[in-house]
């Protein structure tokens, strides 16, 4: 077989076998398939789309690139959650401990930020002592002792994604549905999990921006999973706000804490519970009324609270930040973001939140930088809420000076106000 032949056959259109895709995927894997041609090969997928068989062969295909965790020792439905990305999303940090104290094994994998968007890992990373990185046994044996473990992804987990996504990035090929797809569910199988439960984010601050593309994506990836045998539902869920207040990695974790002990923004809380409640419908726990009431309890009752304790403790992380969240050291710059009109917030560009967040240090522009975990803003007013000239929006953290102008520029442009009251925003558009 030749790489320059599948090429021709990707650009004129036509399906490729699953010989074919093996082909490719495992040798641009092992490297004898240089960059240009994988280049070549990948735009005209790109352009020319690939067929629901095609899109589920090559994502099995990168799952079966490196290791495919092994979960059988653990009793009971493991189900795993994946947000496609979004500005504030903190969510894992309170639906994992939730669905644990509920009894659902969690054995969460998290990715690090990139770009606009934020990452569990960096989040988890900002309380002091957490580790992050696990051996399997250790990582096994913690999900049987106390129902959860929350790690990084391992370096060999679906490798082939790994270097595919890293090459779509810089040839403009990220945004297509069936790549997307493929790449996201080939970590979610090689992760091991029963069930999985997909948060597609739709609008100005997500990959998807319009609700269309958003159940395309989310179709396609319920259609993998359910032929791979993995029980798949997905949640439509609004990106034209931020998630919650809190944007930066330790100002997330704080916030994330409010939200377990019942306090907090009500729109992150009305998401959590229901992202909480569908992990507990995957895992048989009853209907979704019922599955929605359980996870409100375990927010009551403390033992979601407890989890996250539990998690942080057996991490290596200092629980005496978890149990007074105002021991985190903050940012030694922090000064409020001012309204320059009057009115109500009528749109938050989420997207442009995000990057002012992002140079303020809470994130990266590339994969190689290293963030600063105290930087990010909070939100003081939101959308719908009535301001006036001079009242501060949202408090900015930072340690450079030098950040303040270009992230104060961003979040100029970032917010937009009308004289009415604007129409209320859907938190969860589908599921
Ligand atoms: N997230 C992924 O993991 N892969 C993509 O292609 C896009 C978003």
């Amino acid at each position: 077989m030749r790489m320059i032949d599948l090429i021709v056959k990707k650009r004129d259109a036509q399906t490729l076998t699953t010989e074919e895709l093996a082909f490719i995927v495992n040798g641009y894997t092992d490297g004898s398939i240089p960059d240009y041609q994988m280049a070549a090969w990948l735009m005209a997928g790109y352009l020319n789309g690939f067929s629901a068989k095609e899109t589920a062969n090559l994502t099995l295909l990168m799952a079966q690139s490196g290791n495919q965790m092994n979960l059988s020792k653990i009793n009971g439905i493991k189900v795993d959650k994946h947000s496609t990305g979004g500005v504030g999303d903190k969510t894992t940090l309170i639906v994992g401990p939730i669905a644990a104290a509920c009894g659902v094994p969690i054995a969460k994998m998290s990715g690090r930020g990139l770009g606009h968007t934020g990452g569990t890992a960096d989040k988890l990373e900002s309380i002091p002592g957490y580790q992050i990185v696990m051996g399997m046994q250790d990582f096994l044996k913690q999900i049987q002792q106390i129902g959860i473990a929350l790690v990084s992804q391992t370096d060999n987990l679906a490798p082939a994604d790994k270097k595919i996504y890293a090459l779509r990035d810089v040839i403009g090929t990220v945004e297509s549905i069936p790549l997307i797809a493929a790449s996201i569910m080939s970590k979610k199988i090689a992760a091991g999990a029963d069930a999985i439960l997909l948060d597609v984010k739709v609008g100005n601050g997500a990959f998807m921006q319009t609700l269309q593309q958003a159940q395309e994506l989310a179709n396609t990836m319920v259609q993998i999973g359910e032929k791979v045998g993995r029980k798949t539902m997905a949640l439509l869920t609004n990106m034209d706000i931020p998630l919650g207040n809190a944007i930066g990695n330790q100002l997330e974790v704080i916030e994330s804490i409010e939200i377990l002990k019942g306090r907090g923004n009500k729109n992150l809380m009305e998401i959590c519970l229901v992202l909480a409640s569908y992990m507990l419908y995957l895992a048989d726990k009853g209907s979704l009324e019922i599955c929605k009431k359980l996870a409100q309890q375990a927010i009551e009752d403390g033992s979601a609270f407890e989890k996250l304790r539990q998690v942080v403790i057996a991490q290596g992380g200092d629980v005496s930040y978890i149990d007074d969240p105002k021991k985190f050291q903050q940012a030694p710059i922090i000064v409020p973001y001012t309204a320059k009109k009057e009115g109500y917030i009528s749109k938050i560009d989420t997207k442009k939140c995000g990057i002012a967040c992002c140079i303020l240090g809470a994130g990266r522009e590339r994969k190689e930088d290293i963030i600063d975990e105290k930087a990010g803003m909070v939100l003081q007013k939101n959308y719908g809420d009535y301001v006036k000239q001079g009242e501060t929006i949202a408090v900015l953290h930072t340690s450079k000076q030098q950040t303040l102008n270009p992230a104060i520029d961003l979040l100029d442009d970032a917010f937009l106000f009308s004289e009415c009251p604007p129409e209320k925003q859907i938190l969860i558009y589908r599921s």
